[in-house]
């Protein structure tokens, strides 16, 4: 970042100084409150400070609102000239006309706009004369240009200002000319007005879905910090989803790694704010809401396919002291017939909470109970740290001595030294950080984990702990004095500080400093962690980035046992699968805190749709392993599991669509009714493909529910996907016929509503108490009619854990079309028998049912519920056909 400065001066000294003290004229500073954009973003200015940039002076109210000082109408920051086509696109070269008020004014700027496809721009702005930090995320590269496109794009001259607004209908998607850019050496800015105040994303933040445009700012740099509102989090995601009139929807990306600001106001208007890196923009016109995460899914990468295991039920706590304890936990499990499919250790079977060592006393057969785990069907995963332990004499640690020969740890602002923070894991020593960006790093990990691996034969990688978090602030002896340390604006990070929390910004890695690097952190080592073991990955971070999903997934930290996070955990959710991180879920009764009882049930019902479900708890709180509840609480959850554990070869297709598609698999009810403007802000319900509607339970001592259908028919999966699985016992089999209305649902302790849409078929399997069983039972079809007889669902299947099946083409995919199946080749469905289908939605009894041309006599029938239910007993690998009359 801080380059040669005399390039920067020479420049500034060439521009005229702004405005004389007084002010702009009267007229200019006319705007209208709701549309002022702040002019002392990086302080406050009274009235003569402000004059002095040329700026108008209105004192407000207190509280959230409108800057009191405030840029002018036209306003002169950068001018646009020699706008030229080129093949991709056009370009311009931009000139300062005056000099900003902050240092480091980048005086001559390239614009290029890319017309990358139809649907996607790429905008840029980057110094010609000096290269600046990128972030090195592998982005498509485009040859040409598009030859017919959604967008149309138009630049005004002076002040500099892009428009890009849709070819059909005018709309303006985005307009930069409502306010100055900014381009300094460490501060970039630039404003855009929006057309709806329905943006979704730009995480991690405790958030609705829906982002609140009234004066609100949002952070990101990663940090260590349990989840709270207005605060920075673990990921930063510079990534919006934005609703128009009518239901369409466009998407801008920000690729820049930068600490940065995102400013929303009721205009409604966004400026982005960061401090470094360039301006690197993709716009993505949807048209509709799905098409736009699948074209922010090009550019960052389609999620990674899960193992199916994965999709089963984790359990973990910090706390599970020993081995015996561990095996106990599984044991009680097994004893109280819940399912379980991972069993997961945190920091308690390190040895003196070192990486890639376990206790040789409380875990002396810890080797030995991985193995015991695998032949009960069981998988096991441990947390890892990415703080080294630097504290031991050279030859009593390997990965410090060998990381240390090898030059993988991120270095001091010298790059005398590793810098040395502190972490918990390895209190009360020091640790250095490797620097996952070095190739060389990512040998050295791959041999660690190799050699780990072959003692204790884990199945996946939980890595924590990632922002870097850091105990002490930047480093053991403090962070230097110098312009990345201290910049001029320091984004709204919560501990004021960007060394807050984490190391110094000016400490070195391998591509760039940990300034431009740091939100990288998590993503890089889980590209590293991926990348380690032969078998189908899975690796949970805490830290993500964009691009993350492409290698892992995600729990959303450390949550409290309370109500609001457990309502909160759904936007979470949901604003990750848009992110595309589907592999993602809260910890289930909360982490932080005492659960209860009815909080631990409704959570586990709820949890049982994250895509990604686990039970974690802290150290010292009440146990909340679902055996340690009442028999009505355990039933309930029981329920819940069973409920899942029935729908995983519908959940697994979907993680495949995901995956192949660039599909979300928990979705917003927006991504599906976007014409319905009530869905938008939905985010107490979430979805399950376009399939599944869950509508859970959020407050204490409720036995109602109060949920958004939209129009059209939904079944009730309760008690019709029998005798597979039941959903709770008290719903009745009710069937909604909604003019998009909100429904008063029954919601008793036992019961979570799920419905089903019309049009749809669904997968099913008998559950067990894990999947290696479960993958062995019969499946089912529940088969949902739309008025006009028609339904289709998929099911897509291989092996569950061997590499790139999808790529290697070893798997089968069904395609279900009303009663007719059609099949593909129909690999790893040998002995796998459909046993049931339930239709929902015929209208008059049968008299006859055939499959395969068989008559069916035991088929049943009701007609309140208009419910048919076949038992069959067909081969999964044949095609079959069952028909009614
Ligand atoms: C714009 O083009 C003119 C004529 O080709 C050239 O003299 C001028 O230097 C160019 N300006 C910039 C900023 O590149
Ligand atoms: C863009 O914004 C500027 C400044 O507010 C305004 O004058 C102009 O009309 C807008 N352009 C379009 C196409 O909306
Ligand atoms: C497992 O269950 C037994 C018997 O109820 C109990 O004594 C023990 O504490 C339980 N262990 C754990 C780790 O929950
Ligand atoms: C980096 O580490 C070396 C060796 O410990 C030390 O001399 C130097 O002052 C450190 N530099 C900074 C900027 O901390
Ligand atoms: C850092 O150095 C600048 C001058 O270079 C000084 O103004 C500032 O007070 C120093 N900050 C700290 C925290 O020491
Ligand atoms: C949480 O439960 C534990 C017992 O499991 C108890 O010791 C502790 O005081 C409880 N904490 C709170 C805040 O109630």
């Amino acid at each position: 970042m801080a380059g040669p400065r005399a390039v920067a001066l020479l420049a500034l000294l060439a521009l005229p100084v702004p405005a004389a003290a007084g002010g702009p004229a009267a007229a200019a500073c006319d705007v209208p409150p709701d549309g002022r954009f702040d002019c002392g973003p990086e302080r406050l200015l009274a009235r003569e400070g402000c004059e002095a940039r040329g700026c108008c002076y209105a004192p407000a109210g207190p509280g959230p609102g409108p800057p009191w000082c405030f840029f002018p109408r036209g306003y002169r920051s950068y001018r646009a000239e020699n706008l030229t086509v080129t093949a991709g696109g056009y370009t311009a070269r931009l000139r300062r006309v005056v000099a900003s008020f902050l240092p480091g004014d980048v005086g001559s700027l390239r614009l290029d706009v890319g017309l990358e496809t139809p649907t996607r721009l790429r905008i840029t702005l980057r110094d010609p004369a000096r290269p600046r930090y990128e972030v090195p995320l592998a982005t498509p590269r485009v040859g040409g240009r598009a030859a017919t496109t959604l967008y149309g794009v138009q630049v005004n001259q002076d002040p500099f200002g892009l428009v890009v607004y849709r070819q059909r209908g005018g709309q303006v998607l985005v307009n930069t000319t409502v306010a100055p850019l900014f381009f300094t050496d460490q501060f970039l800015q630039i404003s855009t007005c929006l057309p709806s105040h329905f943006i979704s994303g730009l995480g991690e933040h405790l958030t609705p879905l829906v982002l609140d445009t009234a004066w609100t700012r949002v952070t990101l740099w990663n940090r260590d910090m349990a989840p709270t509102a207005q605060v920075n989090l673990y990921g930063s995601h510079p990534f919006y989803l934005g609703m128009e009139d009518g239901g369409l929807a466009h998407g801008v990306f920000l690729l820049n790694s930068n600490a940065m600001d995102v400013l929303l106001q009721p205009s409604p208007a966004l400026t982005w704010r960061t401090t470094g890196g360039i301006l690197d923009f993709y716009v993505f016109l949807g048209p509709d809401p799905k098409s736009v995460v699948r074209q922010y899914l090009d550019v960052v990468g389609f999620p990674f396919m899960p193992p199916y295991w994965g999709l089963g039920f984790h359990l973990c706590r910090w706390g599970y002291s020993s081995t015996d304890i561990t095996r106990q936990v599984v044991d009680n499990m097994t004893a109280a017939r819940f399912p379980l499919d991972v069993q997961w250790n945190d920091m308690d079977y390190m040895d003196a909470k070192r990486d890639f060592t376990f206790n040789k006393k409380s875990f002396k057969d810890y080797p030995e109970m991985v193995r015991d785990f695998h032949r009960r069907g069981l998988r096991y995963i441990m947390i890892v740290d990415p703080g080294i332990s630097s504290s031991g004499p050279p030859g009593t640690y390997k990965p410090y001595d060998e990381g240390l020969k090898r030059g993988v740890f991120i270095q001091n602002a010298t790059g005398a030294s590793p810098i040395t923070a502190s972490l918990p894991q390895v209190w009360p020593g020091p640790t250095a950080f490797p620097d996952f960006t070095n190739p060389e790093t990512h040998e050295w990990w791959h041999d660690m984990v190799k050699d780990f691996h072959n003692q204790v034969p884990f199945d996946g990688m939980w890595i924590d702990m990632n922002e870097p978090s850091n105990f002490v602030e930047g480093s053991q002896d403090g962070c230097p004095n110098n312009s990345l340390e201290q910049p001029p604006y320091v984004p709204g990070v919560f501990g004021g500080r960007l060394q807050a929390g984490t190391i110094c910004a000016s400490s070195q890695q391998y591509l760039s400093s940990h300034y431009n690097l740091h939100s990288l952190y998590g993503l890089t080592e889980a590209i590293a962690s991926h990348e380690v073991r032969g078998k189908r990955p899975f690796v949970i971070s805490r830290s993500t980035f964009a691009g993350h999903g492409h290698y892992a997934g995600h729990w959303t930290g450390d949550v409290s046992s309370n109500w609001e996070q457990l309502y909160y955990s759904i936007p979470e959710v949901l604003l990750f699968n848009l992110f595309g991180v589907p592999l993602v879920g809260a910890d289930i009764c909360g982490f932080v805190g005492n659960t209860s009882e009815e909080l631990c049930v409704r959570w586990t019902q709820l949890g049982a749709f994250y895509p990604f479900m686990r039970n974690h708890n802290d150290h010292g709180t009440r146990p909340q392993e679902p055996y340690t509840f009442s028999p009505a609480a355990q039933a309930a959850m029981r329920n819940a599991l069973r409920l899942r554990y029935s729908l995983l070869p519908f959940l697994y297709t979907l993680f495949h669509r995901a995956h192949s598609a660039g599909e979300t698999v928990a979705r917003p009810l927006f991504l599906e009714f976007p014409k319905d403007p009530n869905t938008w802000a939905v985010d107490r319900q979430l979805m399950w493909g376009g399939a599944l509607l869950i509508t859970p339970v959020l407050e204490p001592g409720k036995t109602k529910v109060s949920g958004y259908f939209p129009a059209g028919t939904w079944y009730s999966l309760a008690g019709v996907c029998a005798p597979c699985c039941t959903a709770g016992s008290q719903v009745a089999d009710s069937t909604i016929h909604s003019k998009g209305q909100w429904i008063l649902l029954p919601a008793p302790l036992d019961t979570i509503n799920v419905h089903v849409r019309v049009g749809h078929i669904l997968p099913l399997q008998e559950p067990a108490f894990s999947t290696t069983e479960s993958r062995k039972k019969g499946m089912a079809l529940v088969v949902a009619l739309t008025l006009d007889g028609f339904a289709r669902g998929d099911l897509f299947w291989d092996d569950g854990e061997s590499w790139q099946t999808f790529e290697r083409g070893d798997y089968t995919e069904i395609l279900f079309l009303a009663t007719h199946v059609s099949d593909g080749g129909c690999a790893h469905l040998d002995g796998v028998l459909l046993e049931a289908v339930t239709v929902l939605g015929v209208t008059s009894p049968p008299r006859q049912v055939l499959a395969n041309g068989v008559l069916v006599s035991d088929f049943s029938y009701r007609s309140d519920t208009q419910v048919l239910k076949v038992p069959v007993s067909l081969p999964m690998w044949e095609q079959f056909v069952i028909t009614w009359f």
